[in-house]
């Protein structure tokens, strides 16, 4: 007897689960079991030994019960364990969803330009992107079979509407509904028939217009703004006014800073002039006032390209991958 119940005792001890342990639950202490075979063998065994074999069997039937509960608790606990392990969320595990969002970098850019000029007590205004032939041409100078119109070629609709390709139609929208002076930027998508590494369909611009009485807009007042305006935007940098030629505004001029990237030696993003263009700008056309009815006032206007500044500012070589949605390009430029 005893070295038959030692080795359930090993077997307790050495079991690896639960359910063995309820398996040599049943072999040990059921109706079949080890335990029942020894005190139906007791039966069979002289009236005198029985009760000192009755009480060893029980003293067994006991210990072997703790050994059991015991064995039970320590299985239990050690799959209690695996479970939580298996099931456990990692909450300090890197999520791909969790990250902080950020601006484009154009807009961030249109953004600065917009804080500027906002400073600066400019209003912002915003038109339409599908325009129609008088706002985005003829209002500004540029009749129809104008030479002049083919700077600008776009994607046409019917009944004379186009997608505007640039933002000055805006100032005719603004004159139009309301009285000088005037003192507005309008930031917005444009379009043109274009594509190369410094050109897509769909860019953006911000438009300026001062206008104010006769004799007061000068253009020594046009230079000192786009000059502060380019400072704030690029720091210390030279800006030159070269003269230039645009149908809504005379005087016109293309305005360049010194190169940012070589500091005017010349490199191949100036190719090798040490000035990079970066905006037009004049005083306004006398016949655009005509267009929309305005008299005895004088002003200026200007317009510039945003993903140009972005580019400048952020050092991009291909304007095209702007606009590719490329995530791991783009936070580059946080
Ligand atoms: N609209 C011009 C362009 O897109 C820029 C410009 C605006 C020039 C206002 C002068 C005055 O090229």
């Amino acid at each position: 007897m005893e070295t038959l119940l030692k080795e359930w005792y090993d077997k307790i001890k050495e079991a690896q689960s639960v359910e063995n342990l309820e398996e040599i639950r049943i072999c040990v202490f059921g109706k079949k079991g080890v335990l029942a075979a020894e005190f139906a063998k007791m039966k069979t065994a002289p009236n005198e030994e029985k009760s000192k074999i009755a009480q060893d069997l029980n003293t067994h039937k006991s210990s072997l019960m703790n050994e059991l509960s015991a064995r039970r608790i320590t299985l239990q606990t050690i799959e209690l364990q695996k479970s939580m392990k298996a099931e456990a969320i990692d909450v300090s595990m890197f999520s791909v969803g969790s990250e902080a969002g950020a601006l484009h970098p154009v807009m961030e850019t249109m953004d600065r330009i917009v804080e500027y000029f906002s400073a600066m007590n400019f209003a912002v205004k915003t038109g339409n992107m599908v325009e129609d032939d008088f706002n985005n041409f003829e209002a500004l100078n540029l009749p129809k079979y104008h030479p002049a119109r083919d700077m600008q070629d776009t994607f046409y609709f019917k009944d004379e509407m186009l997608l505007r390709t640039h933002t000055s139609p805006v100032q005719i929208r603004t004159m139009m509904s309301q009285k000088p002076p005037i003192r507005m930027i309008a930031p917005g998508a444009v379009f043109r028939r274009d594509y190369d590494i410094t050109h897509t369909p769909m860019f953006h611009q911000v438009e300026g217009l001062l206008v104010d009485e006769e004799g007061k807009v000068s253009f020594a007042n046009l230079k000192y703004i786009m000059e502060d305006f380019l400072k704030y935007m690029f720091g210390d940098v030279e800006v030159r006014f070269r003269p230039s030629f645009f149908p809504f505004t005379e005087p016109s001029s293309e305005v360049d800073i010194s190169c940012v990237f070589c500091k005017g030696e010349g490199c191949r993003v100036c190719s090798k002039t040490g000035w990079i263009e970066i905006l037009g700008c004049g005083i306004v056309d006398s016949n655009v006032f005509k267009a929309v009815k305005y008299e005895n006032v004088s002003g200026y206007a200007f317009g510039l390209g945003v993903e140009r500044m972005a580019m400048l500012i952020h050092h991009i070589g291909d304007l095209r991958s702007l606009f590719e949605g490329d995530i791991k390009l783009l936070e580059q430029f946080q």
